[in-house]
């Protein structure tokens, strides 16, 4: 190991690993019939697998095991008080001993988030209409965790519905500029930042090829200008740096590439 990583980081113990992910309003169906609705973080999804991790005592996690249907809503990070009204409140009565005092037992969960249940179409539990993604999932499989804490409840999403204005229209894309989860992490709330990159795969912003051409023959380029319909990116030398092409663009995708380029400040880009 390098010496230098002594230096640059320090041991910690903390409490919890609350990174950053999207939080989400998880929905069951309560003994009675009626909905119970949750805030929780927890989670991955892989193909049309969602698994999340849901704590031992919690409602949420006992109304899976009896009935293995739930819903999973994204809300948009404008409406995160929305989730942090059900922060203090659990769907358990009586409140198990761990959270008395701290947590109060609320049979109402929609009503107290101020949010609207909306009938789903193949589980027999709501979705939280407000919320832009709402994943409808049959549970397939809960698994105790080795520590006992919590359940990993693996769920096979059967609906996705997706708020209008997330998706690319005419496609079954979601557009990633317009989808601004809300992101949870170390108990703060935070929105989104701007667009840093893209993976390869991405419909929607492209390298253009000659820039790309350029870059690999050891140029360096910059981003001069770039509006809704056309961008101007001049193709420097690397030798001295003067001006060897200038390219106009048009094409969509490679506008996005443009744009981005100029909003993360690498308007003037060098592959070295
Ligand atoms: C932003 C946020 C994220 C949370 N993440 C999780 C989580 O990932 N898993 C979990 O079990 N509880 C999580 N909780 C705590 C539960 O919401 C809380 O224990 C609640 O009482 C569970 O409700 P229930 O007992 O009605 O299921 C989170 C709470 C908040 C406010």
């Amino acid at each position: 190991m390098s010496e230098d990583l002594a230096d640059t980081h320090r041991v910690i113990e903390p409490s919890v690993l609350y990174l950053g992910t999207p939080a989400y309003l998880v929905a069951t169906r309560n003994p009675d019939g009626t909905p119970n609705l949750a805030p929780a973080s927890s989670h991955f999804a892989l193909g049309r697998t969602i698994v999340l991790g849901l704590e031992e005592g919690g409602q949420s996690l006992d109304n899976v095991r009896r009935h293995p249907e739930l819903t999973v809503n994204f809300p948009s990070a404008s409406q995160w008080q929305h989730v942090e009204r059900l922060a203090g409140v659990t769907g358990r009565d009586p409140v198990p001993a761990e959270k008395v005092g701290a947590y109060e037992f609320e049979p109402h969960k929609f009503e107290r988030a101020g949010l609207t249940p909306v009938a789903s179409q193949l589980v027999d539990v709501p979705r939280v209409a407000e919320a832009p993604i709402q994943l409808e999932a049959r549970v397939r499989r809960v698994t105790e965790a080795v520590t006992g804490e919590f359940g990993m409840v693996e769920a096979e999403v059967v609906r996705v519905h997706a708020a209008r204005e997330i998706t690319v229209e005419g496609t079954d894309h979601f557009d990633p500029e317009a989808w601004h989860p809300l992101i949870y992490a170390y108990r703060h709330f935070y929105d989104r930042g701007v667009e840093v990159g893209w993976t390869r795969k991405t419909p929607f912003a492209v390298m253009p090829d000659p820039v790309e051409r350029w870059e690999l023959s050891g140029g360096t380029w910059r981003v001069v200008s770039f509006a809704e319909d056309r961008a101007t990116v001049e193709l420097l030398r690397c030798d001295g740096g003067e001006i060897a092409e200038v390219l106009t663009l048009r094409e969509p995708r490679e506008l996005r590439w443009a744009a981005v380029q100029a909003i993360v400040g690498r308007g003037a880009h060098s592959s070295g």
